[in-house]
């Protein structure tokens, strides 16, 4: 593989079934089960020189994933937050998003999933891509969306074909990101969980089946919270959803992300129609905060 293919997949060096080695040295069987059902889980964890935004918090969701699918974790906490940091220091630091996935191993092609089967382990870390300011400045677009997924969506399952298409199906119609909706009220993006504001409060969908309990969903409620932000936990209609004076997608890689544009229309009403929203503006200040505050692993 050319080293200017290997640069804009991963850093050079990963980790794979317990050691790190160079990218190029890393294979895993076409009989794995991550390859041929999907059957594995995965996390994706921030970085900032070194320190990790809520890396006890992205592991203990990892093992919530795994129990889901009744695989074994392969470590513990601190054994996670050992490999991590090597893999880090072996990739010279900086601002990285560390990519884990699990899958229950390598077998003859089954649905049943064999017991006694040793997982396989990847880690790579990736160059953080978080957005560009003018991003910030100008906000995303967005398409409403049948949520057609499974009905599992808690679990961070690498089997995403679901997300894949629905995202696919946004970009045809033109739009950064897709706005799901499951029987009429909002669930999340493609890749992100998504709030609303109306009349000042923050409309958060609860935490169910049909969504992905995001770390960065959870920390914002906890950041609005402490701001004394005023803030619901419910679920928020097609019909709210459209008449919302704000909407943002947050996750881990795009932090807090302003929607101007919803199904072609600017998102808000008056002079602000399209604009970043205050919410949004105060919601990206605490966070930022957020992260300037973190500690190096393990602390
Ligand atoms: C479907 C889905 N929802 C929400 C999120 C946001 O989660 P987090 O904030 O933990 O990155 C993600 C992240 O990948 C996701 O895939």
């Amino acid at each position: 593989m050319s080293s200017e293919m290997n640069q804009n997949m991963c850093l050079p060096t990963v980790f794979l079934n317990g050691r790190l080695m160079p990218f190029e040295d890393a294979y895993i069987s076409p009989l794995d089960r991550g390859f041929i059902f999907g059957d594995g889980v995965y996390e994706v964890i921030p970085f900032y020189d070194g320190m990790g935004l809520r890396c006890t918090e992205h592991l203990q969701r990892l093992q919530r994933s795994l129990d889901g699918l009744e695989i074994a974790n392969p470590y513990t906490i601190a054994e996670w937050e050992a490999h991590i940091g090597a893999l880090i220091t072996a990739n010279h630091g900086g601002n990285v998003g560390v990519y884990i996935q699990i899958t229950r191993g390598v077998a003859k092609r089954d649905f049943s999933p064999p017991v006694g089967l040793t997982q396989t382990v990847f880690m790579m870390a990736n160059p953080l891509a978080t957005p560009k300011p003018e991003v910030y400045e100008k906000g995303i677009s967005c398409v409403s969306l049948d949520d057609n997924r499974w009905l599992r969506c808690n679990i961070k399952a690498t089997a995403l074909l679901g997300a894949v298409m629905l995202k696919h199906a946004g970009n045809q119609e033109g739009a950064d990101e897709v706005m799901l909706f499951r029987d009429g009220y909002l669930t999340e993006s493609s890749a992100s969980n998504i709030a609303a504001v109306k009349d000042g409060v923050i409309l958060c969908p609860p935490l169910d089946n049909l969504l992905l309990a995001g770390i960065t969903y959870e920390l914002m409620i906890e950041l609005a919270r402490k701001a004394g932000l005023p803030l619901q936990i419910r679920r928020v209609s097609r019909h709210e959803v459209r008449a919302a004076d704000e909407l943002w997608i947050m996750s881990s890689t795009k932090e807090v992300v302003p929607i101007t544009m919803l199904d072609g229309r600017p998102v808000g009403h008056g002079s602000s129609a399209g604009k970043p929203g205050a919410l949004f503006r105060k919601m990206f200040s605490l966070f930022q905060e957020y992260k300037h505050g973190l500690k190096p692993l393990g602390r």
